[in-house]
């Protein structure tokens, strides 16, 4: 029976993972390599640090620590910039109705994301109101696949994690969320996130009356 639900953020509520991968591309082309939409899976979920990491293995490159944090905050000036103008119109589509649903169930949301800019996004959007808990990238020390950052998010909202039900867009979420014992919602590809309880391309294809069952049974 699930008595509370876990969002993730970039790629589940907004369309915002499209603008990470351009900002990761750029400083990959910046260095003189290049990366693939699949790679760019191995990114999804995955925190500032690791996904650097993961960037600069994939191009052989290595950088000065001092090098690695600069570069750090050029990709997030320039993620920035592609967020300014962000407005509850990015909601990706169904979004608002599966929480306008949850809300009036009385089923507390929480966010569990890996993300620094997650309070400032909710903000623009109009939904920080909506949760009842915020789990972001400032909270936790270890990225997804690492159960931790659904894990304090359910604690936040105190509903045992058996209890708790994850909408992820990427594969190591959906592994996190497997990993603390919670049911997980894919959002996307059913080949990509096929170790995901449930798959859907998107929340338009969630009935509310699946949702419905979930709570009840
Ligand atoms: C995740 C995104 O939600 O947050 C990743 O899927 C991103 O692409 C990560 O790198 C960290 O985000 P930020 O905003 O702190 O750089
Ligand atoms: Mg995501």
């Amino acid at each position: 029976k699930i008595k509370g639900v876990i969002f993730d953020l970039d790629g589940v509520i907004v369309d915002t993972a499209k603008f990470h991968f351009l900002a990761w591309k750029k400083l990959a082309n910046d260095l003189g390599f290049d990366f693939t939409e699949l790679q760019n899976e191995e990114l999804k979920g995955v925190s500032r640090v690791r996904s650097l990491e993961k960037i600069l293995e994939w191009g052989n490159t290595s950088l000065s620590e001092d090098e690695f944090i600069k570069k750090m905050a050029v990709k997030n000036d320039n993620y920035l910039s592609y967020i300014t103008n962000l407005t509850s119109k990015d909601i990706l589509p169904g979004v608002s109705r599966i929480i306008d649903f949850l809300t009036e169930e009385n089923i507390p949301i929480s966010l569990g994301s890996a993300s620094k800019n997650a309070r400032p996004i909710l903000k623009k959007t109009g939904l920080i109101e909506k949760f009842h808990a915020i789990v972001d990238g400032n909270d936790v020390s270890k990225a997804k696949p690492d159960p931790e950052v659904f894990l304090i998010a359910a604690e936040k909202i105190g509903v045992a994690k058996e209890n708790c039900l994850v909408f992820e867009d990427s594969v190591a979420g959906v592994q996190a969320a497997n990993i603390a014992g919670m049911m997980s919602i894919g959002i996307g590809e059913k080949d990509v996130l096929h170790e995901a309880d449930h798959v859907f391309s998107s929340f338009e294809e969630i009935e509310i009356d699946f949702i419905k069952k979930l709570l009840t049974t």
